[in-house]
């Protein structure tokens, strides 16, 4: 602390950082699968809905406080008011929590580079029985957690500047065209059209309030908000970047990321004749069979895709990482080295618990609260967390900080229009809470977990009333 506050460099490379913290597995293995399992357009439909008017909102407001206080999760709020250190709190353990899964999958990831061009496309119908071995087995999907994990290390020990943006800068670009390609092959399908119309065209007879909880979460998941990691980027922002055009571009890129997700998947899975239903295997069950039928290019094409999907979840795991990290930088005054390196290794054990829990203890679920451990941290974060975290956000910047400043941080005093301050401020102070209180409520009384719901909420009390003392 004291010391000048590291800034991106350029604007192009922080908006590089926060859509690539935004788009990942969230986008490419999570959105599809969900959309899937809860009816494709109307699941679309409502999340896009989400998307725009509470996720863009939150996100503007994110970035206004980081850059204001030039904080991160927990120093924001606590600078204003130790009654508020809570909603901090609640972020960096969200970003632990997201820390205890999403290199699960990554590895994944990275093990299906691997996997695509040594033999798993030459049978077809193993495919789904190799995923779920694989997947089950104690040792292999470790070793590969862990071998994505010190990608993280080594790009975070670096620290924000030199690590994350660089890294950021040439790999999202990078990502987009190889996802491009995949999708564009989608389209060319026979029968493609069953997945558009499922994709793109609402049927709304299966939507209930879990739906409209599912896709809420998943909003907040996919754009990174909720827990502080948008306010930890926006901490680093030079002044004179644009807040709310930037607020705009990672929300639309993000969008433009799932859709096209959705795109490269459903067409292809409907022209094949497969279910959409698959569940969290759909990208790792699904698009390998998909690509298995397109003779010679199949493994190639498929090595590619999976490449994208480590690069996707690489530049957002980085994210999550860096919100515990700055955390330990500038509230305990420890060094970067000491952060990342402490922080990772309890990061290990919670995917080692996650891992295994879709294996060998697979039958084993934590008491009362009836889930595994990978949907334990899975389920916590993005159902509860993630959407009262969102909440908390709007409320106290909308009830706690002075309109006035609001509108001089996010106009760069007076420099820069922004036309839309009054709706975006209306969004922000009244149809957030109001929309998520709603949503949270009536999704956590029609949950398949209520104890986990409840055990969520009864949490988030308990650090409130002692935020003082945290
Ligand atoms: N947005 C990321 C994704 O869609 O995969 C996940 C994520 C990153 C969530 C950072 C939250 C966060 F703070």
């Amino acid at each position: 602390m004291g010391t000048e506050r590291e800034n991106w460099s350029t604007r192009f490379g922080f908006l590089m950082a926060a859509a690539g913290s935004a788009v990942g597995l969230g986008n490419i293995w999570r959105f599809p699968y969900l959309a899937g399992a809860n009816g494709g357009g109307a699941f679309l439909l409502i999340y896009l809905g989400f998307v725009f008017f509470i996720g863009a909102t939150v996100m503007l407001a994110e970035f206004t406080v980081g850059r204001m206080t030039q904080k991160s999760a927990v120093g924001a709020y606590k600078s204003v008011s130790r009654n508020w250190t809570f909603a901090g709190i609640i972020g960096v353990l969200s970003a632990f929590l997201i820390m205890g899964f999403y290199p699960v999958v990554g590895g994944w990831a990275t093990a299906y580079i691997f996997k695509s061009v040594t033999g798993l496309l030459s049978e077809p119908s193993a495919i789904p029985s190799t995923f779920g071995a694989f997947i089950s087995d104690p040792v292999r999907p470790l070793a590969w957690m862990f071998l994505y994990m010190l990608f993280n290390i080594v790009i975070v020990i670096r620290g924000v500047g030199k690590g994350i943006e660089t890294a950021s800068k040439v790999l999202m670009p990078m990502l987009i065209l190889l996802l491009f390609s995949v999708a564009g092959y989608g389209m060319t399908l026979p029968g493609a059209i069953e997945g558009f119309r499922f994709l793109f065209v609402p049927d709304f007879s299966a939507v209930t309030a879990r739906t409209f909880l599912a896709a809420l979460g998943q909003a907040f998941f996919s754009l990174s908000l909720g827990m502080g990691c948008m306010v930890t980027y926006g901490s680093y922002l030079a002044k004179d970047t644009k807040l709310a055009s930037s607020a705009a571009i990672v929300t639309t890129m993000d969008t433009l990321f799932a859709i096209t997700a959705g795109v490269a998947i459903f067409p292809a899975l409907f022209a094949f004749g497969m279910e959409p239903t698959e569940g969290p295997g759909l990208v790792f069950v699904v698009v390998p069979q998909i690509f298995a039928q397109m003779g010679f290019i199949g493994p190639v094409l498929s090595m590619i895709f999976f490449i994208a999907l480590m690069i996707v979840a690489l530049t957002s795991s980085v994210s999550l990482l860096e919100v515990v990290v700055a955390y330990l930088i500038d509230e305990k005054n420890w060094t970067r080295r000491k952060a990342v390196i402490t922080t990772s290794i309890v990061m290990l054990v919670f995917c080692t618990l996650a891992s295994l829990s879709l294996g060998i203890w697979s039958d084993w679920t934590i008491p009362v609260l009836g889930v595994g451990f990978f949907d334990f941290f899975d389920i916590l974060t993005d159902k509860v967390f993630l959407a009262i975290g969102g909440m908390l956000i709007a409320i106290f910047t909308g009830f706690r900080l002075k309109k006035e400043d609001l509108k001089r941080e996010i106009t760069n005093e007076g420099t820069v229009p922004f036309a839309i301050f009054e709706l975006w401020y209306f969004l922000l102070k009244y149809v957030t809470p109001i929309a998520i209180g709603f949503v949270a409520f009536f999704g956590a009384r029609a949950a398949a977990q209520p104890a986990l719901m409840v055990f969520g909420f009864s949490f988030i009390a308990v650090l409130a009333l002692f935020s003082k003392k945290l």
